[in-house]
């Protein structure tokens, strides 16, 4: 498909003397890229890129971002209008399907949803054999990964298969995110109800109980489908690459997303969200609310310390995501009548930094994880299950990521190259004379 893509322009490349002409791919959206697939055949040469800054690794048709005009759109659909008319549910349906639901399918994928949220009962014992401390992206990992152990036809033929694996996917996940919470606490397990729509089930098995029932209000069913929505996709981030990646080597699509899943943990990619309240509660507690050490540290080129939640490979401007977020702190905060000084640091510090000269000059702004705490906190999510939320939400994605990938005519398995700089070939040293 990629290949309709090709330009009649090419990129001239001298090397020794000798004059080679790449492909110009220019994409669907104007992106412009020189395609080298043929360079190491065509000169002997690779290409160096650390961190991937300028490779593009696949052609995809799910997401596209401008970072320098700060869009992103799902399947072609703007975020904005995703975010304000779609719940979550509908958004998950196009992304891995393609389209947009009609009432039909939405109906027959949320009737599916509904069927598979329950865990399997040896799979609730899992719970009992972790620390009460664990973190709940390893319980996360972990379990996923045991799904294909449990559900083993869905890996035989998965992409026949892949509406009943991206549900069961979406569906138990949800339950094992809401059992891992009620385990920590020692609480006994809520289960899921068919009668509850995906965020509504998912806040009944968190917070209900039996000693008190626990209201839905729409405002936070409504708060949390944007949450999940503006979540749901980023093209090639990290974890993205790593279930494509891991992925590649035609592994089954839950062990996939539980490498997905680690790779989200890191501080630098989904841990970032629980790392900003931290820093955010340090800023309250500690600093009185003032935030101007945490500025200068980030300045500090001898301090490794950067303010979390701020900066993007990929963004040079607003993160349009996070301008719903603010947006919708403001709301949520305002309906459920909260009051909450880390919102107040948090626009403090944004309003230091984007007036800074260290932030402006290096294109730092507030990212999708700078206010989503506030809203989780406000919501009664904790702090620890933050990247748990973030995994839920990245899930449709993650799916529509693999089952592009296990399609894809010009599917490879993913095995970049290297500059070796280590010794040359040397002697073999016996022990005795090390
Ligand atoms: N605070 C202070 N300085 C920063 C920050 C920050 N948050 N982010 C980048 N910088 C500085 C770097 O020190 C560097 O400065 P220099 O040119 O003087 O050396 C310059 O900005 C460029 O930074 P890089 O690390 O090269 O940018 P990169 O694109 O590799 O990193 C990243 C992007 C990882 C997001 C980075 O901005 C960061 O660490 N941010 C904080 C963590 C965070 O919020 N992560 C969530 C990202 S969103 C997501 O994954 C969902």
């Amino acid at each position: 498909m990629i290949d309709s893509f090709i330009t009649d322009q090419t990129a001239e490349l001298r090397i020794d003397g000798k004059t080679y002409h790449l492909p110009i791919i220019v994409g669907a959206e104007g992106e412009k890229a020189i395609d080298i697939r043929g360079l190491r055949r065509q000169t002997g040469y690779i290409t160096l890129d650390s961190g991937y800054m300028n490779t593009g690794s696949c052609a995809s048709t799910i997401t596209f971002l401008d970072g320098e005009k700060g869009t992103l759109c799902y399947r072609g659909y703007a975020i904005e209008d995703l975010a304000e008319n779609c719940t979550f549910v509908e958004v998950a349906y196009l992304l891995v399907h393609g389209s947009l639901p009609t009432r039909q399918e939405l109906a027959e994928f949320s009737e599916m949803l509904g069927r598979y949220a329950l865990l399997h009962e040896d799979m609730i014992r899992f719970f009992d054999s972790y620390p009460p401390n664990a973190p709940p992206m390893a319980i996360l990992s972990s379990m996923v990964n045991s799904l294909c152990s449990f559900y083993p036809e869905m890996t035989e033929n998965p992409y026949e298969n892949i509406d009943k694996m991206a549900a069961r996917l979406l569906s138990k996940v949800r339950t094992i995110a809401a059992f891992s919470y009620k385990k920590s606490l020692g609480q006994p397990l809520v289960y899921p109800r068919h009668d509850l729509s995906y965020c509504a089930n998912f806040l009944n098995m968190m917070f209900d109980s039996p000693v008190r029932p626990y209201k839905i209000r729409d405002e936070v069913v409504a708060a949390l489908n944007k949450l999940l929505i503006l979540h749901a996709d980023h093209e090639q981030n990290c974890s993205t690459s790593t279930v494509r990646l891991v992925g590649s080597a035609r592994v089954n699509l839950y062990a996939s997303i539980s490498a997905g899943i680690s790779a989200l943990w890191g501080p630098l990619h989904g841990g970032a969200n629980q790392a900003v309240m931290e820093m955010l509660e340090n800023i309250h507690h500690y600093e009185n609310g003032d935030c101007r050490k945490y500025v200068e540290r980030a300045k500090d080129p001898d301090d490794p310390f950067r303010l979390v939640g701020f900066g993007h490979r990929v963004y040079k401007t607003f993160d349009p995501r996070m301008r719903i977020i603010k947006k919708a702190c403001d709301e949520v905060l305002e309906t459920l009548n909260i009051s909450d000084p880390l919102l107040d640091i948090a626009k403090q510090l944004e309003e230091i930094a984007l007036n800074d000269e260290y932030f402006v000059e290096r294109h730092l702004y507030p990212n999708v994880d700078f206010y989503s705490g506030i809203i989780y906190r406000a919501i009664g999510i904790p702090n620890n299950m933050f990247t748990v939320m973030f995994a839920l939400g990245r899930l449709p994605g993650w799916i529509a990521h693999w089952k592009e990938m296990w399609d894809d005519p010009d599917w490879k398995i993913g095995r970049p190259r290297q500059v070796y700089i280590g010794p040359p070939r040397r002697p073999f040293v016996p022990i005795d004379q090390r």
